[in-house]
């Protein structure tokens, strides 16, 4: 990374940011639901310039077999980043971050899933990162919990996640990548807006209590967003298979159930 990062200067004086957002406001977000045939469930969203796909698999046997768990399924999520998805070559394979991202993103999703209903198996969940700009963790979660219900896998709900941040002493909704890298704090948020439920929050930086109260406000708003988004995407989806829209040609052999 070879960028001077002293002058950036975060809000203007008009109250707007280096991508012209207002401080409360999400970059466009767009998701497909069952864009993969031979996962069980899919998903590929657009969120700013953040590309990933996610596919589910299962529930399906548990391998290896010592992992399984008689009284429930396990959900065992890979986060991966494409080499071509930064600005410097990442380096294929798994590192620290991308196993600390899968963990939390498998807990998040394994407090949603009736996973009681599947003993002794794995849901197994791949996110792929194709190209990204800051919040890969909580795109990878969003996109995760549609290619779920694509699945028809049984679920409490859907999650929707976003990142709040601080740059110059602003609290900021969605951060982009110089926010994400340059700014002075990053909180990553998933929760279930028909009951307030967190279920996954990480916290890099600092925040007064009175910021973390306005952070949290605008998560949740922008939970409820996304949320409608995801919704939205699976009803299309579903709409297409029961041939009552003609915009999507997939024909492909999932069975007739709702998500
Ligand atoms: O992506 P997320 O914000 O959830 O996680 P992060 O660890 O805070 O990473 C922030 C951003 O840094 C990523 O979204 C990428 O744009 C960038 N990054 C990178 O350029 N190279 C890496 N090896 C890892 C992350």
């Amino acid at each position: 990374m070879s960028e001077i990062v002293d002058d950036i200067k975060f809000i203007d004086e008009e109250g707007k940011r280096i991508d012209g957002r207002r401080v409360d406001e999400m970059r466009p977000l767009k998701i497909e639901a069952g864009v993969l045939k031979r996962a069980d469930g899919s998903a590929y969203l657009e969120w700013g310039d953040n590309k990933v796909m996610a596919a589910v698999y299962g529930p399906r046997e548990c391998h290896p077999r010592h992992m399984q768990n008689p009284s429930r399924a396990i959900i065992q999520c890979r986060y991966n980043m494409m080499s071509f998805s930064v600005s410097d070559r990442k380096r294929p394979g798994p590192d620290r971050r991308s196993i600390e991202i899968s963990k939390i993103i498998s807990e998040a999703l394994e407090n949603v899933v009736f996973t009681e209903n599947f003993p002794r198996t794995s849901i197994d969940v791949y996110i792929e990162v194709l190209q990204a700009n800051a919040g890969t963790r909580v795109a990878g979660l969003t996109a995760a919990s549609v290619a779920l219900a694509d699945a028809g896998i049984p679920m409490r709900d859907l999650v929707p996640a976003v990142a709040v941040g601080k740059a110059d002493g602003h609290i900021i909704l969605d951060l982009n990548g110089k926010e994400d890298n340059f700014g002075s704090a990053d909180l990553p948020i998933a929760m279930i807006p028909r009951t307030g439920e967190v279920l996954l929050m990480q916290m890099d930086g600092h925040m007064t209590m009175e910021e973390l109260d306005l952070a949290l406000s605008y998560a949740k708003k922008a939970c409820q967003e996304i949320y409608d988004i995801q919704r939205d995407a699976l009803h299309r989806r579903y709409a297409s298979q029961a041939g009552t829209e003609d915009d999507n040609d997939d024909d492909d052999d999932l069975p007739d159930e709702e998500a």
